[in-house]
Formats: C-alpha cells, sequence, structure tokens
C-alpha cells in the first residue's frame, strides 16, 4: 500500500481512524525551514470535524505536534508560534481523541455500500472491518493538511497563493442553497455530494514535464488519493471536448513584458507544464457512503444478504471539510514539482 507521495518534497501518512495517532512524515524541507505553528493550526481547523452542524459531531482538536525533524530551541516550547525544521525528517502527529468504536459493531462483517469496506476485505481476505474505517477513513486528510499546509507556508514567499472553494453541491451553486440541500439530506438520513474548485495563482511558467511526470498527473495523482473524490478535470475539462479550437485555445499576449493568455481554457497547463496562467482544477466529491438510510448488504461471514442502516458519525457532505484538503493537495503537489525543479 502506498502511503507515500513526492519525489523532491516527500511525505508519507501513518495511522488510523480509531489509532492512537495519526501523522505525517515530510521528508526534504531544508534545514531553517521556519514553520508557523498558529497559521497550520488555523490551517487544519478548517478541515477538522464537529465544527459545523453540517460536520460529523466527532469532536477531535487535531492539534499538531512535532515529535522530530525540528531543532533543538524549538523541542522544549509546545507553546512555541514557530518551529524551525533541522533537515531531518519530519514528523508530526495529531493524537485521536474522540473514538467510538463501538458505533462501527454493529456492522463488522456487513460492508458499507459506497465506501471501502467490501473492497478492503477482498484486498486484505478477511471478513472483518477495521472501525472507523481504518486507513480509508476521511481522518487521513488531516494529515495531508499538515504537509499541505507547511507547503503553503512554503510556497508563499513565492508569491504562490491556492483557494479553493465549493462549486455544486446537491445540484445547487448558491452558497446558502448548497447549506439547506446537506441539512435536507441529512435530516432524511441521506447524503449529497458536489464539486470543488482550486486554483493556484502566481505560479511560474516551465514548472512540470510532459507525459508521466506532468503537473496535471501530479495533482490529479494526490487528488485521487482523498477518499470520495471521483474524477477531476483541468480548465475546461470536458467542456473542452464539445468546444471548437478556435474557443479552446487560449490565444497569446505580452503584458509588461510577460507572455499570458486572453482565456485560461488550459488551466494554466500545457504539455504537462505550467503556462504561468493560474492552475484551475474542479474535482468531484461522491455523497457521503455512510447513510442511516437501509441499504442492502452482505453478512460476508455467512454470505447471506441482510440490511444495513449505518449509525455514528458521519459527514452527511464531505465537500466543505474536503475544501481545505484540495489546497493542501495543490500546494504539496506545486511544492514538490518546484523543488524537484530547483534539483534539475
Ligand atoms: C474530509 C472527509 C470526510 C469524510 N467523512 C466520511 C464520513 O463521515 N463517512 C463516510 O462514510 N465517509 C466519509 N468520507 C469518505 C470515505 O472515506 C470514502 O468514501 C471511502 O473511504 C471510500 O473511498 P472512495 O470514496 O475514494 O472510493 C470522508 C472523506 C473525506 C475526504
Amino acid at each position: 500500500m502506498n502511503f507515500s507521495y513526492g519525489r523532491a518534497s516527500r511525505f508519507t501518512i501513518f495511522g488510523a481512524s480509531h489509532a492512537a495517532e495519526i501523522g505525517v512524515t515530510i521528508e526534504g524541507l531544508p534545514a531553517g525551514t521556519v514553520i508557523d505553528r498558529e497559521r497550520l493550526q488555523a490551517f487544519l481547523e478548517r478541515r477538522a470535524p464537529g465544527r459545523d452542524e453540517l460536520s460529523t459531531s466527532r469532536r477531535e482538536p487535531d492539534l499538531v505536534e512535532f515529535t522530530a525533524g525540528v531543532s533543538a530551541c524549538d523541542e522544549e516550547g509546545a507553546e512555541a508560534k514557530t518551529v524551525c525544521a533541522d533537515g531531518g525528517p519530519l514528523r508530526a502527529v495529531i493524537r485521536n481523541m474522540d473514538v467510538r468504536s463501538g458505533d462501527y459493531e454493529a456492522f463488522r462483517h456487513t460492508p458499507r455500500p459506497g465506501h471501502a469496506d467490501f473492497a478492503a476485505m477482498m484486498q486484505s481476505g478477511t471478513t472483518e472491518l477495521p472501525p472507523g474505517g481504518g486507513v480509508f477513513s476521511g481522518r487521513m486528510t488531516a494529515p495531508l493538511c499538515i504537509a499541505g499546509g507547511i507547503a503553503l507556508q512554503l510556497l508563499e514567499p513565492q508569491n504562490i497563493s491556492v483557494r479553493a472553494w465549493p462549486v455544486m453541491i446537491g445540484g445547487e451553486t448558491e452558497e446558502e442553497q448548497m447549506r439547506l440541500a446537506v441539512a435536507r439530506a441529512r435530516d432524511e438520513g441521506d447524503s449529497v455530494g458536489g464539486i470543488i474548485q482550486c486554483e493556484a495563482s502566481g505560479v511560474p511558467a516551465g514548472i512540470g514535464e510532459p507525459m508521466f511526470g506532468g503537473i496535471e498527473n501530479r495533482i490529479a495523482g494526490i487528488v485521487f488519493g482523498i477518499p470520495a473524490v471521483k474524477g477531476i478535470e483541468f480548465g475546461a475539462g470536458f467542456a473542452a471536448a464539445s468546444m471548437r479550437g478556435s474557443d479552446h485555445n487560449d490565444p497569446f499576449f505580452v503584458e509588461e513584458g510577460r507572455v499570458k493568455t486572453r482565456s485560461n481554457h488550459a488551466g494554466g497547463i500545457l504539455g504537462g507544464i505550467t503556462t504561468g496562467m493560474p492552475l484551475v482544477f474542479r474535482a468531484a466529491v461522491k455523497p457521503t457512503p455512510s447513510i442511516a438510510k437501509e441499504q442492502d448488504s452482505v453478512d460476508m461471514r455467512s454470505l447471506t444478504e441482510t440490511k444495513i442502516r449505518v449509525g455514528g458519525r458521519h459527514d452527511p457532505c464531505i465537500v466543505f471539510r474536503a475544501v481545505p484538503v484540495m489546497e493542501a493537495a495543490m500546494a504539496c503537489a506545486l511544492l514538490d514539482a518546484m523543488m524537484l525543479r530547483e534539483s534539475a
């Protein structure tokens, strides 16, 4: 199983939803890299569960502790505002505090439709599920946000910023209507999905590679690592398929000595390499699989058909919590690609 991403700035995620901790090891951060803890914590807070009535009621502080890779002067100061990387692998952990494994007892041998349960049982050859979704849980995106939050801080001095927002939820595109769609689904014991748009500005032209090392490949590789993502498109994406070349091509012009394009249907990427225009992707997030409505499933011990109603605490919609995760994914992919170019 691959829990690692990146070549020049490489990170590995570890832990599980109901384990003692989750975390990330990050390699490739230059010695002396300063990490602003408060801003990192504020970034994680945007993803954390239990902060909104439309999110799961699991309540986790998601406090980041650095357990290796910071210079001695920082170690004593858990309260310190910044930590300084020592150049070795940086290890950051989050303790799981609000674990209720009993919630999963009722369907320990009965895979939830839409979740990874059945496929994971087939892969591991067992008929038993790990509580809380184990390594398939959305909770694994908290350590991704640690890596991403740090990457965002490293990109900032290069004037690169990343921003994501929901553009559709449950068929609605206005924020209030999106929230109502989630509340309606929740009240009916159901869930909804949606689309998140993510943009990075300030990315210089010329970053990336053709074919398999392209920027699209790298961003898609990390975005598909986010549970519940079922699609990604760059720039005009699928709409490009029904456009004419004369409409889709982005015409070039010069502004203050820089070559730009008048439109950005390419989403800032041509030939797998950045054009200097904003990088734009949209990701499709499916409706949360764990729903209270009765569904058909199978008891895997006896292979008898049965009914399942998923109890416990779940997000009626993953989109809002996945917004910062998309920013983290974009930032990690960009930082790695930029560091690769520097080391070439
Ligand atoms: C931030 C976040 C929160 C999630 N919360 C839940 C949840 O509460 N209940 C659930 O069934 N799935 C949740 N998921 C999605 C599942 O982890 C995911 O659908 C499952 O592992 C199957 O993977 P796949 O959808 O990528 O195939 C969440 C995903 C993310 C990114």
